[in-house]
């Protein structure tokens, strides 16, 4: 299976989680698009559920395919989200997102959720010795972003960690969210201790969110060459 298949695989697997009459969270990014055509055709043959989008590219792509949404404010508790993610840690399924600039969003959703299924290919599966490798992406306010980028710094260093911080990009200008926020990657390289990383960097002033998922994932559907692995948190 190529990683295309793998995710889709993932997806596909996923709808084992959906029953009738559910409030399901959608996540955002390639993995999770599969899991939305995947339901939408479900949707098609009569199954009936609502969903939440985590950002307003899912929300669109939903909308095509005539799933039935409604606003998280509407449906404040969900039965479900399925998402992709970045990075996988299996102690404890911690995840990296925020690749695609939707983390706030999509962590707001999901911890609104009974459950997170993630759906990830093999690629995203990492060990403690790999985690971090993906750049960690901060969202934070466009206001004062210097001051708060020399706190993220300070955040690094008193954890021992080192690397680039970038304010993120799009088409050479930069990379607006969903919320009107910048995006900073953080080249780490390598995090060891995401559950204390985590709770600095949300203590900054000017950070709306980070990209580290701690104690929100339930499970994990990583695709392989073999087959759809369940990892449970
Ligand atoms: C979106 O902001 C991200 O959190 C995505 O869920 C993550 O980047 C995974 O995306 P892919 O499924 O496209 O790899």
């Amino acid at each position: 299976m190529d990683i295309e298949a793998q995710k889709k695989a993932a997806a596909e697997a996923a709808l084992a989680y959906i029953e009738d009459g559910m409030k399901v969270g959608l996540g955002t990014g390639s993995t999770a698009n599969y899991f939305i055509d995947a339901l939408g055709e479900k949707v098609r043959a009569g199954l009936n559920v609502t969903c939440v989008p985590t950002s307003i590219a899912s929300e669109e792509r939903a909308r095509a395919l005539g799933i039935p949404l409604a606003a998280l404010d509407d449906l404040p508790e969900l039965d479900v989200t399925v998402d992709g993610a970045d990075e996988i840690h299996p102690d404890g399924l911690v995840l990296i997102k925020g690749g695609g600039g939707a983390l706030t969003r999509e962590k707001i959703v999901a911890a609104s959720s009974a459950r997170m299924v993630v759906i990830a290919d093999s690629t995203k599966l990492m060990t403690a010795e790999t985690f971090g490798r993906f750049p960690l992406p901060v969202e934070i306010l466009p206001f004062g972003a210097q001051a708060t980028i020399l706190k993220i710094r300070r955040v690094l260093d008193a954890l021992g960690l080192s690397g680039e911080l970038k304010i993120r990009e799009k088409d050479g200008q930069p990379f607006i969210t969903d919320n009107g926020g910048l995006i900073v990657d953080c080249h780490l390289g390598h995090i060891d201790q995401p559950a204390a990383l985590a709770e600095a960097l949300i203590a900054i002033p000017g950070v709306v969110e980070q990209g580290l998922f701690v104690g929100i994932a339930t499970t994990a559907l990583v695709a392989t060459e073999e087959g759809v692995q369940t990892l449970n948190a």
